[in-house]
């Protein structure tokens, strides 16, 4: 099978195709023919070994799997030993977290791991798509948020995968949702549904005047500190990069009026995972949300897809087919 993988730590040049013996699954285990997969932030992380705290998830001196990628949709094409709750044909979707092995043609996955079926009518992209970006704004904005009907919420990064996927689940959710992005991207975040849109380039966003119950930063670009000054009492800045900072002022702003909160949704066990990803396939299956994706390349321009990532500006996500019979995109 046809698997991209990065043997190095680097560019997105170091980023190649090659061919892999073809996976079997053992018990409890399922293979999955691979039609769309994500290359998102975090396979950027793992291809360029930075930040450095990346390499503590995917290894310290190479990749520890060479072979990148979590989120991927397809078709079960083989069933391990004991293996019962999927058959060979079924359409499913899921994310295989820092083991990897997605972008390729197959991959190996436990049948109890993040994994679910995929409706009729959401296409592979979308699929894969949903697990790069509303499977990671999900978590934040409903266990880390508690965000609810007339709840005013601010995405920094509207148009990104997770901010993207914000805009639309936060609108689901029934709040009025304010996205922040640069001004090429202003008309995508309100068609995603976003009630008032903020040019990051041309105003601070933090500085508008304006009071949120949540400021979601899900590009992780501002600070707690900035972000502070739009909220209203008892709001609560939630932002997906690390940083030792947010991290002391997740503990120190428990006691405070507004609150700091970072999350490590891909962290979290398959058990919570799995419910999510059903939701998801659900509300994108009643057509309530859409991911946006930005590109879809074949596999062969894993390097190309890099790049994208690699500028920070994507709009939603990112997508590579590695089966050269992907059969169409439903
Ligand atoms: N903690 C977790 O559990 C978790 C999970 C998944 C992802 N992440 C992290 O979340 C971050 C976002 O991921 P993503 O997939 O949404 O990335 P993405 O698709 O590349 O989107 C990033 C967005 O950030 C915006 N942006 C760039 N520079 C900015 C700046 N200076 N100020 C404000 N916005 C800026 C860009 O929009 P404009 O060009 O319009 O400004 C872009 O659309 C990544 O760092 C990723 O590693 C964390």
């Amino acid at each position: 099978m046809r698997v991209a993988l990065a043997e190095r730590y680097g560019p997105p040049e170091v980023a190649a195709v090659a061919t892999r013996p073809l996976p079997e699954p053992g018990p409890g285990e399922l293979r999955v023919r691979v039609l769309a997969a994500s290359v998102g932030a975090a396979d950027g992380a793992w291809r360029s070994g930075r930040p450095w705290f990346a390499r503590l998830a995917f290894g310290l001196r190479r990749p520890r799997n060479p072979v990148m990628g979590s989120d991927f949709a397809g078709l079960v094409d083989a069933v391990g030993p004991g293996a019962t709750r999927f058959a060979i044909g079924d359409r499913v979707f899921g994310a295989t977290g820092a083991a990897g092995g997605a972008h390729a043609e197959f991959v190996v996955v436990g049948e109890n791991g993040a994994i679910a079926r995929l409706p009729q009518g959401v296409s592979w992209s979308d699929a894969a798509a949903l697990c790069d970006g509303a499977m990671t704004a999900l978590p934040f904005l409903r266990d880390g948020g508690h965000v609810g009907p007339g709840m005013r919420v601010l995405v920094n990064g509207a148009a990104g995968s997770v901010g993207g996927a914000a805009v639309q689940l936060g609108r689901h959710l029934g709040a009025e949702v304010t996205g922040v992005c640069s001004t090429a991207h202003l008309e995508h975040v309100r068609a995603l549904g976003a009630r008032h849109v903020v040019d990051r380039t041309q105003v601070d966003p933090m500085r508008t005047g304006e009071r949120y119950d949540v400021v979601f930063d899900a590009a992780g670009k501002s600070t707690y500190r900035r972000a502070r000054r739009a909220l209203v009492d008892g709001g609560v800045y939630l932002t997906t990069v690390p940083s030792w900072a947010v991290m002391l002022q997740q503990l120190t702003s428990r006691l405070g009026r507004t609150r700091a909160v970072i999350m490590f949704t891909g962290l979290r066990s398959d058990d919570a995972k799995r419910p999510d990803l059903d939701e998801l396939a659900a509300l994108a299956a009643a057509g309530v949300i859409r991911p946006a994706i930005d590109r879809v390349l074949p596999i062969d321009r894993i390097a190309e897809a890099y790049e994208i990532v690699d500028t920070g500006h994507k709009r939603g996500s990112v997508v590579v087919t590695p089966s050269a019979e992907a059969g169409g995109e439903r």
